[in-house]
């Protein structure tokens, strides 16, 4: 995997301290795009840990690391909020879009704590919708399809405004944040935002949370509407904020 200069995760990663050596837990790693970021930044003297409450994503992960030939990688199963974690003691703890679906985020960063060795740092980034859409001129399909995504997500009981609480969730730990970033995600003048791909992988979840039926959806045309919507409209259109934050442990 070439690392992408441009990638909001890798930045933050490499700003917040994140360098080779390193031994990282990667919190919620789902199907491990973060934790291979992750392990080839650290390289063969640094490892990570990816944690997730999911093996089938775990499954994914690991085949994806084997693919890459990463040998610094593991991962292990567990849910960040009960199970009693069995985690190695490291020099920084990352996290993506992961603290907005849980229930006490405050409390699993506080759980988290002791696997951190002081002077280490937190980095998390998360999503926010508070301040979307974000356009100066109309965008109906883009705001509708928008619309379901975040609304979906908030019905399976995710905080879409974690972007705004992040720095305060560190600090309620007993970080000390060094730094706070927001990064508009844009859609339009040929940004390759693939927001029909997207649709297609959530739908069965935007059908069983009844925010909109698959006719309504159309999943057939939807990609070519969106093109059309996007070469008639002269503005660009804010989709998503992402916020990433990192804290350090005291010594
Ligand atoms: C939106 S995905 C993000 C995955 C990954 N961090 C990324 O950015 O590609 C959220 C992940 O958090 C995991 N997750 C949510 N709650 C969890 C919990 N209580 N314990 C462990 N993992 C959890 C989910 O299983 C899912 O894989």
């Amino acid at each position: 995997m070439e690392i992408n200069p441009n990638s909001f995760t890798e930045r933050l990663l490499i700003d917040a301290g994140i360098v080779p050596g390193m031994r990282i837990l990667d919190v919620g790693c789902g199907n491990g795009e973060v934790t291979l970021l992750v392990a080839k930044i650290v390289g063969e003297t640094g490892n990570v840990v990816g944690i997730d409450q999911h093996e089938s994503a775990l499954t994914s992960a690991r085949e994806r690391a084997h693919k890459m030939a990463l040998t610094n990688v593991t991962f292990q199963v567990g849910d960040l909020t009960n199970d009693p974690l069995d985690l190695q003691f490291v020099d920084a703890i990352v996290g993506r879009r992961v603290l907005m679906y849980l229930p006490d985020p405050d409390a699993t960063i506080r759980r988290l704590m002791p696997n951190l060795r002081p002077g280490g740092i937190m980095v998390f980034q998360e999503s926010d919708s508070t301040m979307i859409p974000g356009r100066v001129e109309s965008w109906p399909l883009h705001e509708q399809v928008n619309q379901w995504i975040w609304q979906t997500v908030e019905r399976e009981g995710a905080n879409i405004h974690m972007g705004f609480h992040l720095p305060n969730v560190l600090t309620q730990a007993g970080l000390a944040v060094e730094h706070i970033r927001a990064e508009a995600i844009i859609q339009g003048q040929n940004t390759a935002y693939p927001l029909a791909t997207i649709v297609r992988s959530v739908l069965p979840r935007m059908v069983e949370h009844a925010v909109v039926s698959e006719a309504e959806v159309n999943i057939g045309t939807l990609e070519q509407r969106l093109l059309t919507e996007r070469e008639n409209t002269k503005s660009v259109y804010i989709s998503d904020i992402a916020f990433g934050v990192w804290g350090r442990k005291p010594h």
